[in-house]
């Protein structure tokens, strides 16, 4: 699994980076390339001549040496199949979650698109901070990987929840994310997100609060997971993601088309989206006036798209719940001759429309039910496609 391949490893001030020296020189003796980038402070720490001597390869520790040396943070960011940050301190962390690229480890990690895993170590009153919470919460919001920090002896001679996390478990994670960063490879994934928007006249239109974040979440880890993925969103405020196809679609009669399209050679199906149930009959040409004191509007069922389209490819669905999660979900699971369903609980502010995390239930059609605990819809996400994957090698 390791055997060529090329590995950044980012070393940063923490007192545990000496610990990072075991794990560069596990990782090139598994036949990993291993490119270490010190930050200013893990030089005072470690020198850069124990990396070099271990990985037989050059060590970088500034942006203006790696010109010289002719290796740049995009060549770096480049070639690297994964990033690793062990140890990372909340120093870096917090770079990273604000998009800083002021040293040759933070411009590249942001210039590449290898999966990232962090592995923080600092002192526990650091590590609980909230702002250090909440920016290891948004780097795995982005997908980053975040390994530990464990309970124990930290260097203060306190003892807490900040110290790293053993390297053998560094590397397991290694193994897990690059096996993970392939298994799609070759595979067409159709997802799709948002909101349908149902005309009543010009200037309105029935709608719903999904944001479009799960679905974009599922579209990003598709992609990242060596997918070729199509992204069939709903109107959304969010930036379109690179390297996916996107087909901007409006109403639940557009959504059936373009997923009747894209499906054809796709391996799997995900409906995130919230399609309307219901669209106005006739939707007025002219913005309609205030008149009299009430309004009548008649509706019709839109078309269901999930259950409509048939192929032999993998369907997940979602349930937006707000009672009977389970029962509600395996109703449509089966209704609409699904592989899998995710139940959304829509009763909790952190849960469902709009949120940032999710909290969900995935049924399956042999009537397993995995309930998962709040996380961050990239999460969410990656744990139905490890569902996924293993429907689509077993078909
Ligand atoms: O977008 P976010 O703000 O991140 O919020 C995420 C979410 C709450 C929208 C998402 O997690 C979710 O639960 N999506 C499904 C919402 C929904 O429409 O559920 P439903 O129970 O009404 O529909 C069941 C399934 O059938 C869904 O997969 C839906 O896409 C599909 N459907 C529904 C109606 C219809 N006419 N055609 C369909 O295919």
């Amino acid at each position: 699994m390791l055997a060529d391949k090329t590995v950044v490893l980012g070393v940063s001030g923490s007192i545990a980076a000496y610990k990072a020296a075991d794990l560069a020189s596990k990782l090139t003796q598994a036949g990993a390339r291993v490119n270490v980038v010190m930050t200013e402070a893990a030089t005072r720490l470690v020198t850069p001549l124990t990396f070099r001597s271990l990985t037989g390869r050059p060590v970088i520790t500034s942006l203006w040496e790696s010109s010289e040396s002719g290796i740049g943070h995009i060549t770096l960011a480049d070639t690297a199949d994964i990033v690793v940050i062990a140890p990372a301190t909340a120093n870096v962390i917090a770079r990273l979650a604000a998009g800083i690229a002021d040293d040759m480890l933070t411009a590249t990690v942001l210039a590449t698109r290898a999966p990232v895993i962090i592995a923080p170590a600092m002192h526990a009153n650091m590590f609980h901070n909230p702002v250090t919470r909440d920016n290891l919460a948004r780097l795995r919001a982005r997908g980053f990987t975040i390994v530990g920090p464990v309970y124990g002896r930290l260097a203060s001679g306190d003892t807490g929840e900040g110290r790293l996390v053993e390297i053998e478990q560094i590397i397991d994670a290694v193994r897990e994310v690059l096996k993970r960063s392939a298994d799609l490879s070759g595979r067409h994934i159709v997802v799709t997100a948002g909101g349908t928007q149902e005309p009543i006249d010009p200037a309105r239109h029935i709608g719903n609060r999904s944001s479009g974040k799960m679905g974009h979440a599922l579209a990003e880890a598709a992609r990242d997971r060596g997918a070729e993925v199509t992204l069939i969103t709903a109107p959304t405020h969010l930036p379109e993601p690179a390297g996916i196809e996107v087909i901007r679609v409006r109403t639940a009669t557009e959504m059936r088309e373009a997923v009747v399209e894209a499906v054809k050679e796709a391996s799997a199906l995900i409906m995130a989206a919230a399609v309307a149930d219901y669209q106005p009959k006739n939707p007025a040409q002219a913005k309609i006036q205030k008149q009299s004191p009430g309004l009548t509007l008649e509706l019709v069922r839109t078309p269901d798209i999930l259950s409509e389209v048939k192929g032999s490819f993998i369907k997940v669905g979602f349930a937006a719940e707000s009672e009977d999660l389970v029962a509600n979900a395996r109703k449509k699971l089966a209704q609409k001759g699904l592989d899998l369903i995710v139940a959304n609980d829509i009763t909790e502010p952190e849960s469902g429309f709009g949120a940032d995390t999710n909290k969900v239930t995935i049924l399956d059609k042999q009537g397993n039910v995995e309930s998962l605990p709040l996380m961050s819809k990239r999460e969410v996400a990656e744990r139905i496609l490890d569902r996924v994957v293993g429907l689509v090698l077993t078909k």
